[in-house]
């Protein structure tokens, strides 16, 4: 199965040498070809070029993109997708002066939607959850990270990882999935954290290798969730299971979380509102990628991730959307370029690069995803006619998407 793509406008992301990432002054830098075609074989791209150089071959499809942008789809690497219900009540109490830690501290936040996921069947949850994954996928999203973290029981997390699962064999959009058990203490261990971690480690962890339902795991490391020492307990239970770290952290507090997770060489630190230059210098030289979350400033009104002095500082940087109920209620990955562009002073070019290859390092899946190289996944986005690529976070209330492919194949 052939599909040809011509004349197309500009192509974004070009990297003919695959890169697992890109980091500080580099990030500037978006390759991009001109008048180009692209040639889809199967579920690969088998290659691209400029047009002069076109194959001349009766493809099983051919879409002619004149006028438009094509890139590889986005990477969101942080998502909590599988949740039930909402939390709109808390959202309007945020409006009437109450903040996300007062609406936690009586029952609301985490805990409002565990009690709700407890109380629902899998085949519910998988039903309300894949509403959400059909609209990412509309919006151009080709590969997600799924967290667990709404069951806090080792029913309910299993629960949660099996829906994860299900949604990864039935759609195809690629799916890893992250076991979240360490997102808050269950009411009845408020007062005894010990017990509830050991049921982690010792109950939730063994079943959910057995059944090979996690690719990473990861912890709330924040004042008044998981201590460091907690969340360090949590990472190396994981790595005995062979799962590499994600880490929640310095979402309100900087509490010293990024040097326990780089000493244990997490993938990826992230939220990371608020960061000192200590935590800078530890991300340098590390494997770790920060990742910022601009939805969930928007949505919480925290302030967002120092991105421009991080950049400036020779880091790297991915964007996700962090899509779930309590703090960011939108899995628009166009709206987290074009805030982190308007709010956080990234340029377009830093901007997707931040939501394509550096993405796909946050996921693990840099060597089959985020960039147009030859035998990556086909998992593209064609916009409609668009100016420059600038348009994208420039007229961020515009749905700029015309057609989706994923797996080699024609979506909408
Ligand atoms: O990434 N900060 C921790 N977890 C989520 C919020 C969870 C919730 O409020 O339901 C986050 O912001
Ligand atoms: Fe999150």
């Amino acid at each position: 199965m052939q599909t040809l793509i011509i004349n197309i406008k500009e192509l974004l992301q070009v990297r003919e040498i695959a890169i697992e990432m890109i980091s500080g002054d580099e990030m500037a830098i978006l390759p991009t070809l001109k008048n180009a075609f692209l040639l889809i074989e199967n579920d690969a791209i088998a290659a691209f070029g400029s047009m002069d150089n076109c194959p001349k071959i009766n493809a099983d499809i051919t879409i002619d993109a004149t006028g438009k942008i094509v890139l590889p789809s986005w990477c969101d690497s942080h998502t909590h997708i599988v949740y039930v219900g909402n939390r709109e009540q808390e959202f309007v109490d945020r409006i009437n002066g109450f903040t996300y830690e007062e609406i936690a501290n009586r029952g609301g936040g985490i805990l409002n939607s565990a009690q709700k996921l407890n109380e629902t069947s899998e085949i519910e949850i998988y039903h309300q959850s894949e509403k959400r994954l059909q609209e990412i996928i509309q919006q151009g999203t080709g590969a997600v990270e799924i967290k667990s973290g709404y069951g806090l029981t080792v029913e309910s997390e299993l629960k949660m990882l099996r829906v994860i699962k299900k949604l990864a064999k039935n759609y195809p959009i690629t799916i890893k999935a992250t076991f979240l058990g360490a997102h808050a203490f269950p009411k009845e261990y408020k007062e005894n954290h010990t017990g509830y971690i050991d049921l982690i480690i010792n109950e939730m962890l063994p079943k959910i290798a057995k059944e090979n339902l996690a690719d990473y795991i990861d912890a709330f490391c924040e004042t008044g969730y998981f201590s460091v020492e907690e969340t360090e307990q949590i990472m190396e239970a994981g790595k005995k299971y062979g799962l590499r770290s994600k880490i929640h952290v310095n979402q309100f507090t900087a509490i010293n979380g990024i040097a326990a997770c780089v000493k244990l060489n997490a993938l990826t630190v992230d939220h990371l509102e608020i960061v000192t230059d200590e935590d800078i210098m530890v991300l340098k030289n590390s494997e770790t990628m920060p990742v910022a979350l601009p939805s969930c400033s928007y949505f919480i009104s925290i302030p967002y991730t120092p991105a421009r002095k991080m950049i400036d500082a020779g880091l790297p940087l991915a964007l996700a959307s962090d899509f779930n109920p309590g703090t960011s209620p939108s899995g628009n990955m166009n709206f987290v370029v074009a805030t982190a562009c308007i709010k956080m002073k990234m340029t377009p070019e830093e901007a997707i690069n931040a939501a394509t290859i550096n993405g796909a390092y946050a996921m693990g899946i840099s060597n089959t995803h985020g960039s147009i190289t030859i035998g990556k996944k086909a998992n593209l986005i064609i916009t409609k006619p668009l100016n420059s690529y600038y348009e994208l976070p420039y007229s961020f209330g515009s749905n700029l998407i015309e057609q989706i492919i994923l797996d080699g194949k024609v979506m909408a």
